[in-house]
């Protein structure tokens, strides 16, 4: 394995670290391309994107965040609607299915056994229009849908996933253009403009991981405590879900994340100066409301950790810590920001000496119920 690992301590440190590599493997074919169109998705993509109606995403864990993520995307690019569920409620729930809706399955191993039978469930309600990102070829899942998106992140054997739910993000970024692109939704130069984001994206997520020893700064403090709060808005909150689902997979620190808009409604409660929050808050048109949520948690005396961006002009004051990622990515800013919580999450577990690659109880694959 040390020779695997080259300079890194652990297969999770050095598949964050992969991120920009795999990114730009994900996005070549869009780019060789020279934009985005069905093909990519497989050979009858066109006739099974044309007219769908709406879209239904299904998957577990970290997967399902990525689905989550999609949401705001699918929703306010495509202009369809799009419901996001956890496999294996899907698949025990009377559900009322519309055909025209396109099934898009994520799996990064291609096997869970909820996912798959999630999609067999789909396809016996009448669901023909199947899609399948996928990050093994030729697995279970993907053999099972009429079309596929490989992620190209390459093999994964951290069981906390990270560089499979970047690449993930991309491949549900790309799938959304197409739609809004075949739908007449997305005009010459907003095609030109996100083929532009997406070019950058390596270099973004680089300039992200560049924030390491900062992050290794608080991630001492995280070590000691017991309890953490993630908060975020819009496309952000998956990303707080995400970050406190790898805190709590590799460093056994109990995180909970909630949409900063909830605080109210239970969290603050529990927030004393023993309860870090950590706060995801780019600028973007929800940035007054997480400040004014910030405020409330200051009250109590909570300790602050925020990531946020370059054009926040979000200032460090007394028990608030900001760490801020060098560029303002606009649509595409969940990707870059799920790269400050995994180097939290993992110098955390590190400072915490855990198992960081085979966490207690888990398993990479899961292929049972
Ligand atoms: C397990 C893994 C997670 C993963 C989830 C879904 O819980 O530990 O990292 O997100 O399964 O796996 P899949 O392969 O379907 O993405």
């Amino acid at each position: 394995a040390s020779l695997e690992l080259g300079p890194y301590r652990h297969f999770m440190q050095k598949e964050i670290h992969e991120q920009p590599r795999a990114i730009a493997d994900t996005i070549e074919a869009v780019m060789d391309n020279g934009g985005f169109s069905a093909e990519l998705f497989g050979d009858n993509a066109q006739s099974v994107l044309a007219d769908i109606e709406g879209v239904q995403i299904l998957a577990c864990g970290t997967s399902y965040y990525a689905g989550l993520t999609a949401r705001y995307w699918i929703e306010a690019i495509t202009g369809l609607p799009c419901a996001v569920d956890i496999a294996s409620e899907y698949r025990y729930r009377r559900v009322v299915a519309n055909p025209k809706h396109l099934v898009v399955t994520i799996s990064q191993s291609g096997e869970t056994l909820d996912t798959m039978e999630a999609l067999k469930y789909a396809k016996s309600l009448g669901h023909d229009r199947t899609l399948s990102i996928c990050n093994v070829p030729e697995s279970a899942i993907p053999r099972a849908s009429r079309l596929v998106y490989y992620t190209r992140a390459g093999a994964e054997i951290g069981v906390a996933s990270t560089k499979a739910f970047t690449t993930q993000l991309v491949a549900l970024f790309t799938l959304t253009c197409t739609i809004a692109k075949l739908r007449g939704q997305l005009d010459a130069a907003q095609e030109a403009d996100h083929l532009d984001s997406l070019r950058q994206l390596p270099g973004s997520v680089q300039h992200a991981l560049n924030l390491e020893p900062q992050i290794t700064g608080w991630s001492d403090r995280f070590a000691p405590k017991q309890h953490a709060l993630f908060l975020g808005r819009g496309m952000h909150y998956p990303i707080a879900l995400e970050g406190a689902l790898k805190l709590k997979e590799i460093s056994y620190i109990h995180a909970e994340a909630y949409p900063a808009g909830e605080l109210k409604h239970g969290p603050l409660a529990l927030v004393d100066s023993e309860m870090p929050v950590v706060v995801i808050a780019p600028n973007d048109s929800l940035l007054e409301k997480v400040k004014s949520n910030i405020q409330e948690v200051r009250a109590r005396g909570g300790e602050m950790f925020v990531f946020t961006d370059a054009d926040s002009q979000f200032g460090e004051s007394e028990g608030v810590h900001v760490i801020r990622t060098p560029r303002h990515v606009g649509v595409l800013s969940p990707i870059v920001h799920a790269i400050p919580v995994q180097l939290l999450a993992y110098h955390a577990a590190l400072a915490r000496g855990t198992d960081v690659d085979k966490p207690r109880n888990l398993a990479k694959s899961v292929t049972v119920e």
